[in-house]
């Protein structure tokens, strides 16, 4: 559209209003262009990671011959032909991009051909003469435990004295529970396409969330400097945090072809490829010893985690940490011990994926929260609540963080007055009655998530304005789009601050060149920092109009101002269009950065205390399931959502996030389930074997709601909350409803251990493990 009709009297696109993402219409018919849809240069080679079948295995020897001198091969590479650092780590520089002598997962990448068709370097690939020394793999938690193999030292919180709390508590309780991992299942999968450029330089397209990071580890693997290697993304078809560091192997890998032949190389990995080489969510065992009173009011607790991090640390540093910061999900902990171990096992190194590890810490005390109720013979609804954080007392987290902004208890009070949950309740007692082999299950679970990176000099943001002399703006920002929506977020809040329409700012892809030295965009903090870096970069243009104008009109600045599409100047009016063509031709810059750091954070990582988080984001979730105790098949049949945004930037994104978050959150928890054998081979790494949830597994109904009365009490960009990983956890709710109907299979008396996912057969384990089973 070369010049959009302009309203008059508001501004299409501001902030608080339902839009749709950008992208929306786009994506159905299929013109928003992924790296794959680049049309490809009639020279492009192709390029195919050998992997290796063994799970540990030392090299003896490894002759590419014939897959060099195979048809269609242009170029092969290996751990040898690096001419920087063979290293794409996110911080500890342990993830070789080719193995070097030693193998230490199945599926780890040993070499890559470069060849004129996908076909010919996959059927090279296949002729390397490769020997190996096969040693013992550790593949399990409990075997990593065993051998005291870690990735980085255990850590632990410690606050108050635990044990004598426990020990003197009236009521104790303790147990194991173990939660599976998850592929990240985004629809696009891992893919890199480079260019080679001028003076030896790659401009590399990546899927990546953290443009910076893909530039930083291709450049010290090309052993060039930053500035020589350009990463772009316009859009990921989805992340969800596994795009947040392993893209860097593969951009890595199509750099290294690109620069070394001339030819622009790609590297797209396809779905078994893409399930059995990256990493995933972490998978936990935990232990946990419980006091509590007759209340069911906590005393003590005692919680080790033991993760599964695989062959490397990537991310779970920051992983694990998390899980430490969630254990108390909105509940206070007064004498506390979390103590975490970071397994290394000969397996995938597992990564980020949506709640970071805190979705691992927070099932873990619902977990406690329901089996305490068991005990007492109470509501698990009135445990929970009386464990609530409280507004002026009891308010302070095991690391020391105060709550300042508990809506926990408001939220919760509104859920279950709305979702009728106490006459359900009684409903499901009187069905599961009379119903010998279907049974039903409730639960009400809270969410309370912290949000900046824990890292914190993560908590940075930049971002790049231009306005051109027709009044068009280019918008460019250090954050990545992958379907959560920042983009149409970021550029409200630029037309609430320009005070325009939405359709004269183009939306661009995220590259290196724009916005420098940014962070991944993760944490769900993309709005918030991206927004504000932006708003500050509007704010820096209408700044130097506004004078110009004072200037120019000879009027006081405060009778200058900003209406939709337009500036009152005095008396007079003129369109935005022609300012800023008043403003260049009187020479004013239209072009300016922008840049925000997240205040208030602070925080002392050997001693886990200080400030971590801004803020919280909270929501609460009930969940109805209905099971089948002859064959363990199971159905979430209810869900009634309320979760606070604050003051939503555009509540038709936010309930998209609430909406995906959720069902994601539903299919960890009940269907997805990674198996590795014992030899530590995937053998679920396609969709025949991995069940991510279908249209049908949506629940029947489904009510959500953001939180009418939601807001943030901090300086957050125009009072919003992040959503991005926040709802992922209300799912909890449902693996709640589904351990209550399992409950009831024994008439309410014997606490099943049920873990996650909660699949047919672990239901119907559990349900064959209760004292007083019913089949
Ligand atoms: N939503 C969609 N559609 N696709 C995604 O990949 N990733 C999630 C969440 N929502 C994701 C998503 C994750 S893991 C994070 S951290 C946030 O979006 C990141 O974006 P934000 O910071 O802009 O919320
Ligand atoms: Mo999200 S797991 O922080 O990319």
């Amino acid at each position: 559209m070369r010049n959009p009709p302009l309203s008059e009297t508001v501004i299409r696109g501001a902030v608080n209003k339902k839009l749709p993402h950008d992208s929306a219409i786009k994506q159905v018919s299929g013109e928003a262009e992924y790296i794959d849809d680049i049309p490809e240069p009639k020279d492009l080679l192709h390029l195919y990671v050998a992997q290796s079948p063994y799970a540990h295995a030392k090299i003896l020897k490894m002759d590419l011959q014939a897959v060099k001198s195979s048809p269609g091969v242009v170029a092969v590479y290996d751990a040898n032909d690096v001419p920087g650092i063979n290293d794409a780590s996110p911080v500890a520089g342990d993830d070789p991009v080719f193995a070097e002598d030693i193998v230490e997962y199945a599926g780890q990448a040993l070499f890559v051909v470069a060849a004129n068709s996908i076909q010919e370097a996959r059927a090279a690939a296949k002729r390397a003469e490769i020997e190996y020394e096969e040693l013992e793999a550790l593949v399990t938690i409990d075997q990593a435990l065993a051998a005291g193999s870690f990735v980085m030292p255990s850590k632990t919180l410690l606050r108050g004295n635990p044990e004598q709390a426990i020990n003197s508590a009236p009521n104790r309780l303790n147990g194991r529970f173990e939660i599976g991992g998850q592929d990240h299942f985004y629809l696009e999968g891992q893919i890199a396409l480079a260019y080679p450029r001028e003076d030896g330089d790659v401009h590399v397209f990546s899927s990546t969330q953290h443009p910076t990071e893909v530039q930083h580890n291709v450049a010290k693997f090309l052993d060039i400097p930053d500035h020589s290697v350009t990463v772009e993304v316009r859009r990921m078809g989805g992340g969800f945090g596994g795009k947040e560091t392993q893209g860097a192997w593969f951009a890595a890998m199509a750099a290294l072809a690109a620069k070394d032949t001339g030819r622009p190389a790609k590297l797209r990995l396809d779905r078994d490829d893409d399930m059995i080489m990256t990493g995933k969510r972490h998978d936990f065992v935990i232990e946990y010893n419980v006091g509590y009173d007759n209340d069911g009011r906590l005393d003590g607790i005692d919680f080790t985690f033991a993760s599964r991090c695989g062959r490397s640390a990537d991310l779970s540093a920051a992983i694990n940490d998390r899980t430490i910061f969630h254990a108390d999900n909105c509940y206070y902990l007064k004498d506390v011990r979390i103590t975490s171990h970071r397994c290394k096992t000969h397996t995938v190194s597992n990564t980020a994926f949506r709640g970071f590890g805190g979705p691992q810490g927070m099932i873990a005390i619902e977990r406690v929260m329901d089996e305490i109720a068991h005990k007492l013979g109470k509501d698990p609804l009135d445990v929970r609540k009386v464990n609530l954080y409280g507004k002026t007392d009891r308010n302070v987290t095991p690391y020391h963080m105060t709550v300042e902004d508990n809506v926990a208890p408001e939220i919760i009070r509104e859920l279950e007055e709305k979702s009728d949950y106490a006459k359900r309740r009684d409903a499901i007692r009187k069905f599961n009655e009379t119903s010998p082999f279907l049974k039903k299950g409730i639960a009400l679970t809270p969410v309370k998530f912290g949000i900046s990176f824990t890292t914190t000099f993560l908590n940075q943001a930049g971002a790049l304005l231009h306005v051109y002399t027709d009044g068009s703006v280019m918008l460019n920002h250090g954050g990545t789009e992958m379907g959560q929506g920042l983009f149409i977020k970021v550029a409200q809040v630029v037309a609430q601050e320009l005070q325009i329409d939405i359709e004269r700012i183009k939306i661009t892809s995220t590259r290196t060149d724009k916005v420098p030295n940014t962070s991944a965009t993760a944490a769900s903090s993309g709005s918030d920092m991206n927004g504000k870096a932006a708003q500050a970069a509007a704010r820096k243009i209408k700044e130097r109009l506004i004078k110009f104008a004072a200037d120019h009109y000879n009027v006081d600045r405060a009778d200058i101002i900003f209406k939709p599409n337009r500036i009152d100047i005095g008396e007079k009016t003129v369109g935005f269009a022609e300012l800023v063509q008043q403003a260049y031709f009187n020479r004013v810059s239209l072009s300016a950065t922008g840049y925000y750091r997240t205040p208030k954070i602070h925080y002392d990582a050997e001693n886990y205390s200080g400030r971590p988080f801004y803020y919280f984001a909270y929501g609460a979730a009930v969940s109805e399931a209905i099971i089948d105790t002859l064959t363990g098949e199971n159905k979430i049949t209810r869900v009634d959502i309320i979760h606070d945004v604050g003051k939503s930037l555009n509540p038709s994104i936010d309930l998209g996030q609430v909406e995906g978050g959720f069902i994601q959150g539903m299919g960890w928890l009940t269907t997805e389930e990674l198996y590795f054998d014992e030899k530590g081979l995937l053998r679920t790494h396609a969709p025949s074997t991995y069940k991510i949830p279908a249209c049908s597994d949506r629940p029947e109904i489904f009510n959500m709601e953001l939180y009418e009365s939601g807001e943030n009490v901090e300086d957050s960009i125009h009072k919003s909350k992040a959503v991005g990983e926040p709802p992922f956890m209300l799912a909890i709710s449902a693996f709640n409803a589904l351990t209550d109907a399992v409950y009831s299979a024994s008439d309410y008396k014997s606490f099943p251990n049920l873990d996650a996912p909660a699949t047919p057969e672990c239901i119907l384990k559990a349900i064959h493990e209760l004292d007083g089973k019913v089949t």
